[in-house]
């Protein structure tokens, strides 16, 4: 993670668009009238036993089916049917499950050279292979198959990161003839990325640091370096659900959208990554049944965030061909990881103050009514990146006002937040991001009941009323989101994120 190999661009592999097609105003609610949402009735909702039912209901499922509910495991599909079947048991909501295929890649590597074991890690969508025999020094970069000497064939490359994406350096491998190839890295740290692509004719290939490869470097201008390369790697397509539920009720021209990541990482269970988030707007969902609103609420829980925020794209991408369908969303809230061991009550950064980057007009709003909140609960907050490394990504480029709740994931605590906060100095926001740790026991309570009931506070303000809000004018929106998509552009593949995902995303352009 520090190495900061993770990149942004989501690829659109996937198959059949299923329209999004919630409500629209059918099925009317028949039930006797109730009372209309407000802040203060739907947060007195919140407790910790139904938060904790939930992380538990979670983390079984994740032990069920291998310690994990990465997107297409059973973990994953367990969880998508126990939110599909909560939502729908409330005949309150439209719900609906949105299929969609994409490429899951996982394994994991060891090297050895010259009898010692050296950290490799894999690149996404390697394919696997053993190969043992010598180690070849390539004397350039390794960016076509005449930079490798003929004696490479069968053997394994050994060649500096740089100039071209990995993706380059593994196919002129095998074109040479290679059984293996391991890049290493130019600057200090380890190395992991991605191919960019599946399926292609590639070389099985790990990344291995600077600092490793320095004595092979030298062992090499010495004489023959013998080497082990094992690479254990599952390249497939996966069935993945994004489940969408919009409330019967409520104004479908002016719909709130809230969201989270419904998958984790193949490490661990991802009770705070993002069970917390998908427990908060869950509880937030089954509270609403109880009120009516004006404007009706869209609860998003998308999959596969941990390869690159596929599912919100995906969701994005099926709605974003219809203007009309686009203009009916006044604003996305996303919450991924809200109840970290180690927090700081994160707001994201709406309206740029405090890191430059901002989001489209209408989330400096969103912004500032989570600060009200926290100060209404005397609690302090702090701005967090609004750098689009979560869910809300599409929709911020699609220029939708978006904001949300963030409590950190790898990057270490500073003086100042812990004098705000308490917690400890110089340690991870959460020591267990994307790590088998991150259990029932990794939440933060204190965190997680007060970020649930800010997600009350906002979805109670916004289900009853826009003001302040700018009215939609898709010709801003345009403009808007050609800013945020810029933006993440320029943020680039060794951006700083609080929030980087590890894992396949890329375009296949990182070098
Ligand atoms: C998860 O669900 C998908 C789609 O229904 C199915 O193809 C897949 O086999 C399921 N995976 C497991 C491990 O149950
Ligand atoms: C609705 O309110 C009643 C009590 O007023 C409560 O028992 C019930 O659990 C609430 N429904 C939900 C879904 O929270
Ligand atoms: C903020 O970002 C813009 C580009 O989006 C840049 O032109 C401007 O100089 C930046 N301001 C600061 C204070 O860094
Ligand atoms: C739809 O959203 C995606 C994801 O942000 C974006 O790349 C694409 O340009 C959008 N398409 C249209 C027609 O606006
Ligand atoms: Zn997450």
């Amino acid at each position: 993670m520090k190495t900061a190999t993770v990149s942004l661009f989501a690829l659109a592999l996937s198959a059949t668009v299923s329209a999004g097609d919630h409500g629209k105003g059918k099925g009317k609610d028949k039930a006797p009238k109730k009372p209309l949402v407000s802040s203060a009735k739907l947060q007195s909702y919140v407790n910790k036993r139904d938060l904790l039912n939930d992380a538990n209901k979670l983390q079984s499922f994740a032990k069920a089916h291998g310690g994990n509910r990465a997107f297409g495991s059973g973990g994953h599909n367990a969880t998508v049917d126990y939110i599909y079947n909560t939502l729908k048991r409330l005949n309150y909501y439209d719900v609906v499950k949105q299929p969609f295929t994409e490429i899951f890649s996982e394994g994991t590597a060891s090297l050895n050279v010259n009898g010692a074991n050296v950290p490799a890690a894999i690149m996404t969508y390697t394919p696997g292979g053993e190969v043992s025999s010598t180690l070849v020094a390539v004397p350039n970069l390794g960016c076509t198959p005449t930079d490798y000497p003929a004696e490479v064939a069968g053997k394994i490359a050994f060649v500096s990161r740089g100039t071209c994406s990995f993706a380059e350096k593994s196919l002129s491998a095998k074109a040479a003839g290679a059984a293996g190839i391991v890049i290493y890295n130019n600057v200090a740290g380890s190395l992991a990325g991605t191919l960019g692509a599946p399926f292609q004719d590639y070389a099985p290939v790990v990344g291995i640091s600077q600092e490793d490869a320095a004595p092979i470097l030298e062992a090499l201008s010495a004489g023959p370096v013998e080497a082990t390369l094992d690479v254990d790697a599952t390249v497939e397509q996966r069935v993945n659900y994004n489940v969408i539920a919009e409330t019967k009720g409520g104004d479908h021209e002016n719909v709130l959208v809230v969201g989270g990541h419904s998958d984790s990482v193949s490490a661990g269970p991802g009770i705070n990554d993002d069970g917390s988030g998908t427990i908060g707007i869950l509880n937030i969902a089954k509270y609403l049944s109880n009120f009516s609103v004006k404007n009706a609420v869209r609860f998003a829980f998308f999959g596969a965030e941990e390869f690159g925020l596929l599912g919100s794209y995906f969701y994005v991408k099926s709605i974003n061909s219809s203007e009309t369908e686009l203009a009916k969303i006044r604003a996305y809230l996303n919450f991924d990881m809200i109840a970290s061991p180690n927090y700081i009550l994160g707001i994201y950064d709406g309206d740029g103050s405090a890191y430059n980057l901002t989001g489209p007009p209408g989330s400096d709003i969103i912004e500032k009514d989570f600060e009200d909140f926290y100060k209404s609960k005397r609690s302090p907050s702090v701005p967090t990146e609004f750098s689009g490394r979560s869910d809300y990504a599409g929709f911020i480029q699609n220029g939708i006002p978006s904001g949300g709740l963030f409590t950190g994931a790898e990057v270490p605590k500073t003086e100042a937040e812990q004098k705000l906060f308490g917690g400890e100095v110089g340690v991870a926001y959460d020591i267990n991001y994307h790590k088998v740790g991150d259990t029932v026991d990794n939440l933060n309570w204190k965190a997680f009941l007060i970020n649930t009931q800010a997600i009350a506070h906002s979805v109670a303000k916004y289900a009853t009323s826009w003001k302040g809000f700018p009215a939609v004018n898709l010709n801003e929106r345009r403009w808007a989101g050609d800013k945020a998509k810029a933006m993440k552009r320029s943020l680039g593949v060794h951006g700083h994120g609080v929030h980087t995902h590890s894992g396949p995303c890329g375009g296949g352009d990182e070098i």
